[in-house]
């Protein structure tokens, strides 16, 4: 199995589906630890009572030095042997560092059909612009944010009486398995680079 490592700042429902993926044996990552830049991020807990190492970094010390605190996650996260690197819910925009580093080997799960909504409110964004469809991407992370290459996406349709809120309840279960299924994806794809 592949070392992984997620990447969260807050609730964690989409690592708690990876996390829940990589328990099966024939899935071909597993993951060796989880940091979160929030230390009262929820996902912590959830990710601790599975018995993953689970930490936060907090980027509040570091102040305006971005890359100061990417340095350390960089430096925690191959301590621990990480090989690839899905954000889950993590809420803040890389540095080039960051990027460049991992570049080809991180992945993210944006809410929506990318290259539509990039960045935050997608939901809601998708209803006022009178959308039939709405949907989730995992993408490789570049250094445009929300910009990187599609690995696969998830689809629903929007319905008349739909609100943010509804659309995102919706959208939840099908951002869980889209994410495992790109990351099974990905690996196998990309096996022999990996
Ligand atoms: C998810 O909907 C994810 O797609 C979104 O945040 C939520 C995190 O929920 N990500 C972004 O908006 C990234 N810019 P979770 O913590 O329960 O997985």
């Amino acid at each position: 199995k592949l070392p992984i490592a997620i990447l969260i700042s807050g609730r964690g429902s989409n690592m708690e589906a990876l996390l829940n993926a990589c328990d099966a044996p024939d899935y071909p990552a597993e993951v060796v630890a989880v940091l979160s830049n929030n230390p009262d991020a929820a996902g912590l807990d959830i990710a601790r009572a599975k018995g993953i190492p689970a930490h936060a970094i907090d980027h509040r010390p570091f102040r305006q030095d971005r890359e100061s605190h990417e340095r350390a996650m960089d430096r925690a996260l191959r301590e621990a042997g990480a090989r690839i690197i899905c954000l889950a819910g993590y809420m803040r925009v890389l540095t080039p560092f960051f990027v460049k580093a991992w570049s080809g080997r991180m992945l993210n799960i944006h809410p929506s059909l990318l290259p539509k909504y990039p960045g935050l409110h997608t939901h809601q964004r998708a209803l006022d612009s009178g959308d039939t469809t709405h949907g989730a991407t995992v993408h490789l992370v570049t250094s445009g944010v929300d910009e990187g290459p599609v690995i696969a996406q998830a689809r629903i349709n929007i319905r008349p009486d739909d609100t943010a809120e509804t659309l995102s309840e919706r959208l939840l279960p099908k951002e869980h398995a889209l994410y495992q299924d790109a990351l099974r994806q990905f690996i196998t794809d990309q096996a022999s680079v990996l």
